[in-house]
């Protein structure tokens, strides 16, 4: 079994609902096992993020796929908070040719969202990762990949209303994301 986990921060639903959309084709993968892993602002004590139970969830996965709002031109502060609490693995090497890719969601059609998905490149390299980037092209009539994102999937929450973004488009992209590194994490794994 191949396990791919989602690791994702949402402040108020709609990076949340993104990671649904990631998870959906992603658990549909035969072989593959998918999980949600929502970051809990809770588990930030002193500004340090403590949650064994979540790293030993991501010490056991083949793939990890990052998510988190864009704010300030970044990913959210509690994102961040996990990624230092990620140090011990990174001494120690845990997370060594684990598949990673990443999504984020923020309210401009840019809104510096790539610095996001640069941030979790980053993260992953330090890691010693492997990145997968998504390659869907934006020139299709079902809006996938129509903020034209290679480095990770991005979607837009400032379009629709609050209830409904992010939008059919964005969530199908988000899908094919979730499939695309659950068969190539099947694939690596073999
Ligand atoms: C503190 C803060 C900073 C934000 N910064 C940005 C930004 O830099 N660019 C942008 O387009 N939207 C920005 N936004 C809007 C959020 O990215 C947007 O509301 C997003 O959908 C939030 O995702 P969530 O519902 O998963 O928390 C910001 C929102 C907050 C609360």
């Amino acid at each position: 079994m191949t396990t791919v986990s989602i690791l994702y921060f949402s402040g108020t639903g709609h990076t949340a609902k993104l990671a649904e959309a990631v998870h959906k084709r992603a658990a549909a993968v035969p072989g593959v096992q998918a999980e949600l892993i929502p970051l809990s602002g809770d588990d930030i004590l002193k500004g340090r993020y403590q949650n064994e139970a979540v790293l030993a969830k991501l010490d056991a996965s083949d793939a990890i796929i990052f998510g988190s709002p864009t704010y300030m031109g970044g990913p959210a502060a509690q994102f961040k908070a996990f990624a230092d609490a990620t140090g011990g693995r990174w001494y120690g090497g845990a997370w060594r040719d684990k598949l990673a890719a990443g999504f984020t969601v923020s309210s401009g059609p840019s809104g510096d969202k790539l610095s996001t998905l640069h941030y979790f490149f980053t993260l992953a390299m330090q890691h010693g990762m492997l990145w997968a980037g998504f390659p869907e092209t934006p020139m299709n009539d079902k809006g996938i990949n129509r903020l034209s994102s290679y480095s990770g999937v991005m979607a837009q929450a400032g379009q629709e209303p609050a209830d409904v973004a992010p939008n059919a488009a964005d969530k199908l992209t988000g899908e094919l994301l979730g499939q695309r590194v659950a068969v190539a994490a099947a694939r690596w794994k073999r």
